[in-house]
C-alpha cells in the first residue's frame, strides 16, 4: 500500500506531523490540530466510559482497530486487566452470538468448504505475506457455548489480538482463519443476519481434506515454522486433528494444551501454597473433553517427572462426564476416557463421586453451571486443609461455583481458580482474597512467541510444561499470601516474554529450533521481534518541500 494515511496498519489520525500531512498529499483532510498519541488515548477512554454495556464496548474496540490498530493496542496495553474480559472471555462469546448484528467490516479470512482444490489461491488474497501465527476455528464449539459456526470468527480475531497485545507479535504477521463447512445450529440458520453458510455442517472425508488442503497450504505459502493453532473445534475433531497434525506441521491446540498448561501453572502455584508435590494429589474432574485430557495429560508428564511410574500417576485422576464416573468397563468410553477408566464400580453423581473418593483437587471444565454444589465445596473443605477448586470453564455463566462460593463455604481455605474473570471476595471476618484466573492468555502469547522467535517446526508436549513451570515460577510469595496463583494480568507482557525465552532455551537444548545461529541473547532477540504502539514517521528525509511554498507557511501560521 502506497498511501499509509488508508492503509489499514499504518494510520495514526491526527498525530500526523504537518510535514508528513505536507509529503503524504493529505495535508487539509485532517483538523489543523496536531494531536499526539497521548491525548488520542485520553480520547478514546472517555468515550470508552460513555458506552452503556460490554457489548458496546466491544464494538467500540473493534471499531478502533479498524481505525487506527497501533492506537488500539496502545489502548489495551493502557490497563490489560480491564480491557481483556472485553475483547476476551466472558464478553467476545456474547459477541460471537451476536456477530451478524455487531458486523461492520470483515475481519480476518473465511474459507468455506466449498474452496476445496483452490485454498492457495484464497490465501494469495491475503494481503500480508509474512504470516507467523495463524489460529484457526470452524466455530463448532465456541467457548461453553456451542456451535455458532461463522460467528465463531470472533475467537480467532479476539486470540491474535492478544498474541498482540499480550505477546507483542506484530499484528500484520497474525492471519484469523474461520474455517466454514456449515453449522447445525438451527437458530443461525433461520437468523437473517447470519454471516455464515447457510447449510449443515459438511463432515467426512470432504471435511478431513478441506483440513487436509488447509494445513498443506498455509505451510506452503508461510513456511513449516507458520505456526497454526487450532481454537474450538468440537472433541471428535480436535483430538484427532491434533494427533493427525502435531508431528507433521508447526502446530497445537489451545483448548487442549493452552487451557492444560494454565491450569497445570494453576496447580503448581497451590503445591507451593500447600507444599505438597503433584503425586501427593487425587485430582476430580467434572468433564472428560479437551481441557480435561490436556489437563490430566499435563499432571501425569509432572507427576512423572517427580518420578512416578506412568501408570501409578493415570491412577490418581479421576474423570467424570455427562454419564457419570468414568470406571473401567463403561459405556459410551472414547480412546481418550479409555485411559482414564479405573476399577471401580460405577456412580452417577458428582456429590457421591466426591465423597467416595475424597479427592485433594477438583477441576470443572465441562460448562455445566453450578457443578461444584454447596455439598460438595462443604465435603471438600472437610476432606482438606486446603482444598483445591478450580472452575475452569467459560464463559462466567458456565462456572462450575463462583469465586465467592468456594471462599465462603471453604472459610477463606480453598485454592480456587476460575477460567473467567470474578472480582474480588472479602469474607465476613474481613480477609480479602484475589481469585486466580486461570486465562489461556497467560499461555499462548508467550508460548507462540517463542516458537516462531526460534523457528520450532513440532510443538511438543514439553514446552507446555515448560511454560507451566515458568508461569508458576512467576507467582510472587505475596501472591500467593493473597490467593493468586497467577501473576497479575498488569504483567502479561513481561510474563509473555520470559515465558518465551524459557520456551527458546528449552528448544535449542532439545534440538527443536532451527533458527541458526543460536541468538545468545535471548531476550534481546525476542525484542527485537515485538511491535511498538509507537506510532511511525512518514517523512522522508530526502524529501524536503521548499521553505518558502505557500503552503508550508499557511501551515505554520
Ligand atoms: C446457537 O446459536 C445461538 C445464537 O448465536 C447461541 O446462543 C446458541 O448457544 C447456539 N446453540 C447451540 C445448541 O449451539
Amino acid at each position: 500500500c502506497s498511501c499509509p494515511c488508508k492503509c489499514t496498519h499504518w494510520p495514526k489520525g491526527m498525530a500526523f506531523s504537518l510535514e508528513e500531512r505536507l509529503q503524504l498529499g493529505i495535508h487539509g483532510l485532517l483538523p489543523p490540530c496536531f494531536i499526539n498519541q497521548d491525548v488520542q488515548l485520553l480520547r478514546v477512554l472517555k468515550n470508552y466510559d460513555m458506552k452503556r454495556d460490554d457489548l458496546d464496548r466491544y464494538v467500540f474496540l473493534m471499531g478502533l482497530q479498524d481505525r487506527n490498530e497501533k492506537l488500539f493496542y496502545r489502548v489495551l496495553l493502557s490497563d490489560v486487566e480491564r480491557f481483556m474480559p472485553i475483547i476476551y472471555t466472558p464478553t467476545v462469546g456474547l459477541a460471537c452470538q451476536q456477530y451478524g448484528l455487531i458486523f461492520r467490516k470483515p475481519r480476518g479470512l473465511f474459507i468455506t468448504i466449498h474452496d476445496r482444490g483452490h485454498i492457495a489461491s484464497v490465501l494469495q488474497n491475503w494481503p500480508e505475506k509474512d504470516i507467523r501465527a495463524v489460529c484457526v476455528t470452524d466455530g463448532e464449539r465456541i467457548l461453553g457455548l456451542g456451535d455458532l459456526g461463522c460467528y465463531g470468527m470472533g475467537i480467532p480475531v479476539g486470540k491474535l489480538a492478544l498474541y498482540t497485545a499480550c505477546g507483542g507479535m506484530p499484528p500484520q504477521q497474525c492471519l484469523p482463519v474461520m474455517l466454514d463447512v456449515g453449522t447445525d445450529n438451527e437458530t443461525l440458520l433461520k437468523d437473517p443476519l447470519y454471516i455464515g453458510l447457510r447449510h449443515k455442517r459438511v463432515r467426512g472425508q470432504a471435511y478431513d481434506d478441506l483440513l487436509d488442503e488447509f494445513m498443506k497450504a498455509v505451510s506452503d505459502r508461510y513456511g513449516m515454522d507458520c505456526l497454526i493453532q487450532f481454537e474450538d473445534f468440537a472433541n471428535v475433531n480436535a483430538f484427532r486433528l491434533l494427533t493427525k497434525y502435531r508431528n507433521q506441521y508447526c502446530t497445537f491446540n489451545d483448548d487442549i494444551q493452552g487451557t492444560a498448561a494454565v491450569a497445570v501453572a494453576g496447580l503448581l502455584a497451590a503445591l507451593r501454597i500447600t507444599k505438597s508435590k503433584m503425586c501427593d494429589h487425587t485430582i476430580v474432574f467434572q468433564g472428560a473433553g479437551e481441557a480435561a485430557m490436556g489437563i490430566a495429560e499435563l499432571i501425569t508428564m509432572a507427576m512423572e517427572k517427580e518420578g512416578l511410574a506412568k501408570d501409578e500417576c493415570l491412577k490418581k485422576i479421576w474423570m467424570v462426564d455427562s454419564k457419570g464416573l468414568i470406571v473401567k468397563g463403561r459405556d459410551h468410553l472414547t480412546h481418550e476416557k479409555e485411559r482414564f477408566a479405573h476399577d471401580h464400580p460405577h456412580m452417577k453423581k458428582l456429590e457421591d463421586v466426591i465423597q467416595e473418593l475424597k479427592p485433594t483437587a477438583i477441576i470443572g471444565v465441562a460448562a455445566v453451571a453450578g457443578a461444584f454444589s454447596e455439598q460438595i465445596i462443604r465435603d471438600m473443605a472437610s476432606f482438606n486443609e486446603r482444598p483445591i477448586i478450580f472452575a475452569l470453564s467459560n464463559p462466567t455463566s458456565k462456572a462450575e461455583c463462583t469465586a465467592e462460593q468456594c471462599y465462603t463455604l471453604t472459610e477463606g481455605r480453598g485454592i480456587f481458580a476460575s477460567g473467567s474473570p470474578f472480582d474480588p471476595v472479602t469474607l465476613p471476618d474481613g480477609r480479602m482474597f484475589y481469585p486466580g484466573q486461570g486465562n489461556n492468555a497467560y499461555i499462548f502469547p508467550g508460548v507462540g512467541l517463542g516458537i516462531t522467535a526460534c523457528a520450532i517446526q513440532h510443538v511438543t508436549e514439553e514446552i507446555f510444561l515448560t511454560a507451566a513451570e515458568a508461569l508458576a515460577h512467576l507467582v510472587t510469595e505475596k501472591d500467593l499470601a493473597e490467593g493468586r496463583l497467577y501473576p497479575p494480568l498488569s504483567s502479561i507482557r513481561d510474563v509473555s516474554l520470559k515465558l518465551a525465552v524459557k520456551i527458546m532455551e528449552y528448544a535449542y537444548e532439545h534440538n527443536l529450533a532451527t533458527l541458526r545461529p543460536e541468538p545468545s541473547d535471548k531476550q534481546a532477540h525476542i525484542h527485537s521481534l515485538c511491535y511498538s504502539t509507537d506510532y511511525d514517521e512518514f517523512v522522508v528525509d530526502s524529501y524536503r518541500w521548499p521553505e518558502d511554498s505557500m503552503v508550508v507557511q499557511s501551515c505554520k501560521l
